[in-house]
């Protein structure tokens, strides 16, 4: 049998033995895709399978250390979406009921899988909303981890101010046509300001960051079908923002500013000022969250929960795997108890893959 049909079977078995049906309903199941993949090279997923196969890629999502809330996810099921404006208004849609005035919901909103090895549809961003970067005569402006995929929005004629936080359109393609570009109106996007209550000039740097990252850029696989579409959130870990996106000399690069906001001596190594400035920028991204009613959640908070998703998926009689480098939060790791445990890293399906990034024609 093909092994569109293998996937497909063991992904119905898992689906329907964890969602408590019969045999009897089971083996029909199989019997009508074992037909649909002999006449379509194909099979489509009923919306609850969709929904359960979400589910279960969260569940499966190794470097993931929210996993405990997988069974919440809220899923969209957009495969009618046809045409790029159609599946615009989705994502629109998606990120005003994950934002929630801040009350983050996980959501996932699928759109048409690959039908026979042909893409349907494809967004191209990282993450719905993110910010631009520019290389400029005066270094980089905005992100640099956007940098690519800024100079391929400009030239699909993307009109650009070149501030250093500055919302990238949507870049959504259908099948082979050419990407179109959508720019995402203001007011779907949810914001916080970062102050620090002891050190007033962290708030002069007027930084700031999104509420929400809803990664847009990943296949999810279920049951042999690739979702090509299927852009997915949750609400951020602190350490996400604080010590990564902002800190990281690859990225905003602001350990230094924020040193010489707090006073410190950054001449010699020696003194622990990146460590300094790392911690009291985290607890301004987790306090400016807090104040502005934004959920997010902390690296000892996010561990604890995990240890609630270990056991709880042990109680299930399944195992967890996992991939301790991811898992680990790059703030005080050895202070969580994942950092002295062991992890076994291998990808189960359902799960979410990595796909290619966008090349246009004159790259
Ligand atoms: N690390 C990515 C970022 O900083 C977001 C990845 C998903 N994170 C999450 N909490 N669901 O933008």
């Amino acid at each position: 049998m093909s092994q569109l049909y293998e996937e497909a079977s063991a992904f119905i078995r898992l689906c329907y033995r964890e969602l408590g049906k019969s045999e009897a309903e089971m083996e029909a199941r199989l019997e009508a895709i074992h037909d649909e993949i002999r006449q379509h090279n194909h099979y489509e997923h009923t919306s609850e399978e969709l929904e359960f196969g979400a589910k279960a890629a969260w569940r499966n999502s190794n470097r993931c250390i929210g996993r405990l809330y997988w069974n919440t996810l809220h899923v969209v099921d957009e495969r009618a979406a046809s045409t790029a404006p159609e599946v615009r208004d989705a994502l629109l849609r998606h990120i005003s009921y994950a934002t929630n005035n801040g009350k983050i919901r996980p959501v996932i909103s699928i759109f048409r899988p690959a039908r026979a090895g042909e893409q349907q549809v494809r967004i191209w961003n990282y993450q719905l909303i993110r910010y631009a970067g520019y290389e400029t005569e005066q270094g980089i402006v905005g992100d640099p981890h956007s940098v690519p995929f800024t100079n391929h929005c400009l030239r699909l004629g993307w009109k650009s101010e070149k501030k250093p936080f500055e919302l990238l359109p949507f870049v959504i393609q259908i099948r082979d046509e050419r990407p179109q570009i959508f720019d995402i109106p203001r007011e779907y996007v949810l914001e916080v300001p970062l102050r620090h209550p002891d050190i007033p000039r962290i708030a002069d740097l007027q930084l700031k960051w999104y509420a929400v990252p809803i990664v847009s850029n990943m296949r999810l696989e279920i049951g042999g079908i690739q979702y090509t579409a299927a852009p997915f959130n949750g609400w951020y870990m602190a350490t996400e923002v604080g010590a990564r996106n902002l800190a990281d000399e690859a990225r905003y690069n602001l350990l230094p500013t924020i040193a010489r906001c707090m006073g410190l001596d950054t001449s010699k190594p020696a003194i622990y000022w990146k460590d300094r400035a790392l911690v009291e920028l985290n607890l301004a991204v987790a306090l400016s969250y807090q104040e502005a009613g934004v959920r997010m959640v902390d690296h000892h908070m996010a561990a604890q929960q995990f240890k609630q998703f270990e056991l709880q998926e042990q109680q299930a009689g399944r195992g967890v795997t996992g991939d301790w480098t991811w898992l680990i939060p790059p703030v005080s790791p050895a202070t969580t108890h994942i950092f002295h445990s062991q992890y076994d890293n291998t990808w189960n399906t359902p799960n979410f893959f990595y796909q290619d990034d966008l090349k246009l024609e004159d790259d």
